[in-house]
C-alpha cells in the first residue's frame, strides 16, 4: 500500500473562479524523495497542503477525487487522526510552510521544538531523548537555548524542519524550503534532505520552483502548471522535456539543456545523471574517441 495515494483529485478554494488542483494523481512510498516544481501560482503549495490533509479541512473547498494518506481518506477522517495518531508515537505527516517565521513559537529553540511534541502525548523522557536527537540531526545543538529570530534565514529553515522532524512522520512535506536561503544554506538544507532520506525510514516531498537542486536530491520530479500535473518521472526523464520545461515558466538547469542537446547530437548516450550532474556529463564527454 502506497504512503500517500492521490486519485484524481481536483480542488477549488471555496469562492475562487477555477480549481487550484486538476485531476491530480500520483502516489508516494516510504524511501521516496519527491521533487515538487513549477512557476508561481501554479498550485505547489496547494498540492502540499492537499497531501497533508490540510486540504479542505483546515482552507474550505471543493475536494473531488480521493487522497489516502496511511491508507485513510484525508478528508473523511479527523485532521489530529493522522497529524497525531493515537495509536503510534510517529505522525504520519508533518509540512514546513515557506516562511519560517510563520512558524515560530516559542521564546527558544528547544522550546519550539517542544511544542508539537506535546500533542503526540509522549513522556517527558522520550520527548528529551528526541529533542537531542533531532537538534543534532540537523546541526543546532549548540544554538537550544537561542530565541528563534535572532537565528540566520537558513538556521530559521532548520529550525523548522526540525519541528516537523521531531514528530518523526512518515511523510515529511517542505514547502520551498531554501527560497530565502543564500547558495551556501541552499546547499546545507539540500545535503540536510539527502541525509534524512538515507538515514529516516520517510518519504520526502520539496517544492522549489527551479530544478537545478531538486533533481539531485529527488528521485522523482513532478512538474505543476495551473493546477494540473503535466510530468512525472524520474530525474533524468523530466530533464529531457525541456521545451515542456520552458512552456510551464521553469528554467531547465543549464547541464539540462547541454546534456540534451549532447544526446540529441548522438554525442552521448542518454544514462543516469547526464542531465543532472555536470561531472557526469563531462565524464560522458571524455569517453568520446
Ligand atoms: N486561500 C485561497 N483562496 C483562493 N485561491 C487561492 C488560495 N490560495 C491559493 N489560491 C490560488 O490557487 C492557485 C495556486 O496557488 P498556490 O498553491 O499558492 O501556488 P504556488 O504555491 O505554486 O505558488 C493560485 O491561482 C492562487 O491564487
Ligand atoms: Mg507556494
Amino acid at each position: 500500500m502506497p504512503l500517500l495515494e492521490m486519485s484524481d483529485v481536483t480542488f477549488t478554494y471555496r469562492g475562487a473562479p477555477e480549481p487550484s488542483l486538476r485531476n491530480v494523481t500520483l502516489n508516494i512510498e516510504i524511501g521516496d524523495v519527491v521533487g515538487l516544481a513549477g512557476a508561481s501560482g501554479a498550485g505547489k503549495t496547494t498540492l502540499c497542503l492537499t497531501m497533508a490533509g490540510l486540504v479542505p479541512h483546515s482552507t474550505g473547498g471543493d475536494l473531488d477525487g480521493t487522497v489516502r494518506l496511511g491508507g485513510r481518506d484525508t478528508e473523511a477522517g479527523h485532521l489530529g487522526d493522522y497529524l497525531c495518531p493515537v495509536d503510534s508515537d510517529r505522525a504520519l505527516v508533518a509540512m514546513t510552510f515557506q516562511d519560517p517565521e510563520s512558524q515560530v513559537i516559542g521564546m527558544s529553540v528547544e522550546e519550539d521544538l517542544a511544542f508539537g511534541m506535546e500533542n503526540l502525548g509522549l513522556s517527558r523522557d522520550v520527548m528529551r531523548e528526541r529533542l537531542d536527537w533531532v537538534l543534532d540531526f540537523v546541526g543546532l545543538a549548540d544554538l537550544r537555548r537561542t530565541f528563534p529570530f535572532a537565528l540566520s534565514g537558513g538556521q530559521k529553515q532548520r529550525v523548522a524542519i526540525a519541528a516537523a522532524l521531531v514528530m518523526q512522520p512518515r511523510l515529511l512535506i517542505l514547502d520551498e524550503p531554501t527560497s530565502e536561503l543564500d547558495p551556501q544554506s541552499r546547499a546545507e538544507i539540500y545535503d540536510l534532505i539527502h541525509q534524512m532520506s538515507q538515514r529516516l525510514e520517510l518519504a520526502v516531498v520539496v517544492v522549489d520552483h527551479s530544478l537545478e537542486d531538486l533533481a539531485t536530491t529527488a528521485n522523482r520530479l513532478l512538474v505543476l502548471d495551473r493546477g494540473a500535473l503535466v510530468c512525472q518521472g524520474g530525474p533524468d526523464e523530466v530533464l529531457r522535456q525541456i521545451p515542456l520545461l520552458q512552456q510551464v515558466g521553469i528554467r531547465p538547469p543549464d547541464v539540462a539543456v547541454i546534456g540534451a542537446a549532447c544526446i540529441e547530437a548522438g554525442l552521448v548516450e542518454p544514462a543516469v545523471g547526464t542531465l543532472s550532474d555536470e561531472t557526469r556529463l563531462v565524464d560522458a564527454l571524455r569517453t568520446l574517441p
